[in-house]
């Protein structure tokens, strides 16, 4: 039991029809959660830690936490960091033991993505560190409507292998119609598998990334509107379409948005239902669960990797 990289982990998953969950995670409680659920399922598992997450619970504390989960549950984790925006944030995480960064250069041209990837690739991996790297912006709500627009944003296949190839990066994530948070799409939902086919076909030994990969299951939107929420239009992206994804080289789903809906909807419900209770346990606790049973379900009947550990 140990923090680990994702190498293996993808390996294996690019050689089968399952993706490795990445779990956003700022405290504690979804720590806990996420590992219980990773550990009821045998599943392999990928926690990441963003720059605001860093921030929000300070480095050192998110890290040993992350430390404590591996001790109780005998859970391997890969420790990676979310979206890092420059080589600083990158060193930083590997210095910290980070076993996996993400250099996120996407709003960068071209060249440039490929410099400041590579000088990262050449600093992680000197230290034993993965990294992923990005290429094409993921949509918005407003983008995507058209195919000048799309050619526009989304990944272009031959960009990703000359990219791959020059940068060295050890995964990539692509940009075919998802986005972060919970308002994903206007209309009818729109993934460009032609698009993830192509950039599968000319670097198949190179695991992709889907970002902006939660569901927003309406029963949890209901929930929270329930309980006092107002998050009208709400959207994500169908279960099916993530499932097809993983058939075309996606080896690690990205999901954050659908654990907060989860851990929040909980906490509500439970303040409404219990006006007069002031203990955080009576609350997180249950938001802990939620989390937990929303992770099995994701690696169960989403990512299809129960008993890929
Ligand atoms: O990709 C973004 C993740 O959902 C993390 O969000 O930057 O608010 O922590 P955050
Ligand atoms: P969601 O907002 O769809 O959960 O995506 C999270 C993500 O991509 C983190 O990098
Ligand atoms: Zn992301």
């Amino acid at each position: 039991m140990a923090l680990v990289t994702s190498k293996e982990m993808f390996a294996k998953a690019l050689k089968s029809d399952y993706a490795v969950g990445a779990f956003n995670v700022n405290n504690m409680e979804i720590i806990q959660g996420i590992v219980e659920a990773a550990q009821q399922e045998n599943a392999p598992l990928i926690l990441q830690v963003s720059a605001g997450a860093r921030k929000y619970a300070k480095p050192a504390y998110l890290t040993k936490l992350v430390e404590a989960a591996i001790i109780d549950t005998g859970v391997d984790i890969c420790l990676h960091l979310d979206h890092g925006e420059d080589f600083d944030i990158c060193k930083k995480c590997v210095d910290d033991g980070f076993t996996s960064v993400m250099i996120d250069g996407s709003k960068h041209p071209f060249e440039e993505n490929i410099r400041i990837t590579g000088e990262v690739v050449e600093y992680a991996h000197a230290h034993g560190v993965v990294v992923e790297a990005e290429l094409g912006k993921l949509a918005g709500v407003e983008d995507a409507v058209n195919v000048a627009a799309r050619d526009a944003t989304f990944t272009v296949p031959e960009e990703a292998a000359e990219f791959v190839a020059r940068t060295g990066v050890d995964s990539l994530a692509v940009a075919i119609g998802t986005s972060h948070g919970a308002y994903k799409f206007k209309g009818e939902p729109y993934l460009d598998f032609e698009r993830l086919k192509e950039i599968n076909r000319l670097i198949p030994d190179t695991p992709l990334v889907l970002h902006g990969a939660s569901t927003v299951l309406p029963e949890f939107v209901a929930l929270c509107n329930q309980y006092g929420g107002d998050i009208p239009g709400a959207q994500g992206v169908p279960e099916e379409m993530i499932r097809e994804a993983v058939g075309h080289g996606i080896c690690k789903v990205n999901i954050d948005t659908d654990l907060r809906l989860a851990m929040t909807a909980e906490i509500r419900r439970y303040m409404v239902e219990h006006p007069a209770d002031f203990d955080p346990r009576k609350y997180l606790g249950p938001a802990r669960d939620a989390i937990k049973g929303m992770v099995a379900h994701k690696i169960k009947d989403v990512l299809g990797a129960s008993n890929k550990r």
